[in-house]
């Protein structure tokens, strides 16, 4: 069945790097070519799930809209908004909790994670796949693309989507496919074991808006053999460091590098050049608009976005209240 609406969010939680590029953004801007509806969020209330910060939360809601409008994210063909900027995320998501089984979101891998990580674990960890569930469904949004690590939230919204529809009698929420973003894992640079993420520290990722210099020396000096590993397997730095030159377009260079990592002649000074190259090469246009961007350019875009949602989910929050007996007007 055709997808008619796509929905996915992202946590202002710091820089936007090279494996949210490739492994998500890059995704939603293809995605705005097809005949579905696009709606992307930056999603802020499930950011304070990890620490109160309100000096910096609006701020980095701001850059992170910014930076996504900059790497192609267009707020004529998509609908870009903030999480708060529309209350019905919050107000659904308290109604999913009577929805959501306690033993279903004990057993989510990411809650047991972060759970494990955290001194203070507040309960908004745990009923964190609730709201993501709330963010989907006050669309009727039945596609979202999002990595391997997600699916099991996404099991989670359809299982009370399910839950809802039969309690409440109709077929109301869609039962939401995940559009998974294949393969495109990338990991850090000084410990291509681990996901590139930003919690490890500034030598593990690279910034979409890093200044080039920059990029190019984080690049040049990724680690490319742990040691000890056998010649005829590619050790997972130079994986990692093939894997990126790819995603960058270049492919007959990445093969050529390859089919010399595997014959045990290859210079890593030579592949990381190619890599930095490309990358920045990658990040120019893209470091262009940014900066084209005024701070007031991303406040009118995520205005008129959150007007746009907030139609879509003031309807379906509407019958959402009349189907469970709640709501003003009602009594
Ligand atoms: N939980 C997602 C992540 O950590 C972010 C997210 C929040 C999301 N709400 C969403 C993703 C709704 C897709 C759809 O990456």
């Amino acid at each position: 069945m055709a997808i008619k609406r796509i929905f996915s969010g992202i946590q202002p939680t710091g820089d936007l790097h090279l494996g949210n590029y490739y492994g998500a953004v890059q995704n939603w801007v293809g995605l705005q070519n097809g005949d579905s509806e696009t709606i992307y969020c930056v999603v802020d209330y499930h950011a304070i799930t990890g620490g109160i910060e309100p000096e910096q939360l609006p701020q980095r809601s701001l850059q992170l809209a910014g930076d996504l409008i900059a790497c192609g994210i267009d707020p004529e063909r998509s609908i870009l908004f903030v999480q708060s900027h529309v209350p019905e995320h919050t107000e659904l998501a308290w109604v999913f909790n009577a929805f959501a089984a306690y033993g279903d979101l004990s057993r989510m891998t990411q809650f047991k994670d972060k759970s494990g990580r955290t001194k203070h674990v507040n309960s908004g960890l745990f009923t964190y796949p609730v709201l993501q569930a709330a963010d989907i469904l006050l669309y009727l949004a039945d596609g979202v693309p999002v990595g391997e690590d997600q699916a099991q939230h996404l099991e989670l919204t359809r299982g009370i989507a399910r839950r809802f529809n039969q309690i409440a009698g109709v077929e109301f929420f869609p039962e939401t496919q995940i559009l998974l973003t294949e393969g495109k894992r990338i990991m850090s640079l000084a410990d291509p074991t681990r996901k590139m993420g930003k919690s490890y520290g500034e030598k593990h990722y690279v910034g979409i808006m890093e200044p080039p210099k920059r990029v190019a020396k984080k690049i040049k000096s990724a680690v490319t053999d742990a040691g000890g590993e056998s010649r005829d397997a590619l050790s997972p730095g130079v994986a990692n460091l093939l894997g990126l030159l790819r995603l960058a377009g270049k492919d007959v260079e990445a093969d050529d590098f390859e089919a010399q990592a595997l014959s045990g002649d290859l210079m890593y000074g030579y592949l990381k050049v190619a890599v930095a190259d490309a990358t920045v090469e990658l990040l120019e246009p893209i470091q262009a608009r940014r900066a084209a961007l005024s701070d007031d350019d991303i406040r009118a875009i995520l205005a008129d976005g959150a007007a746009r949602a907030r139609d879509i989910a003031g309807s379906v929050m509407a019958e959402v209240r009349s189907l469970i007996g709640v709501g003003a007007g009602r009594i």
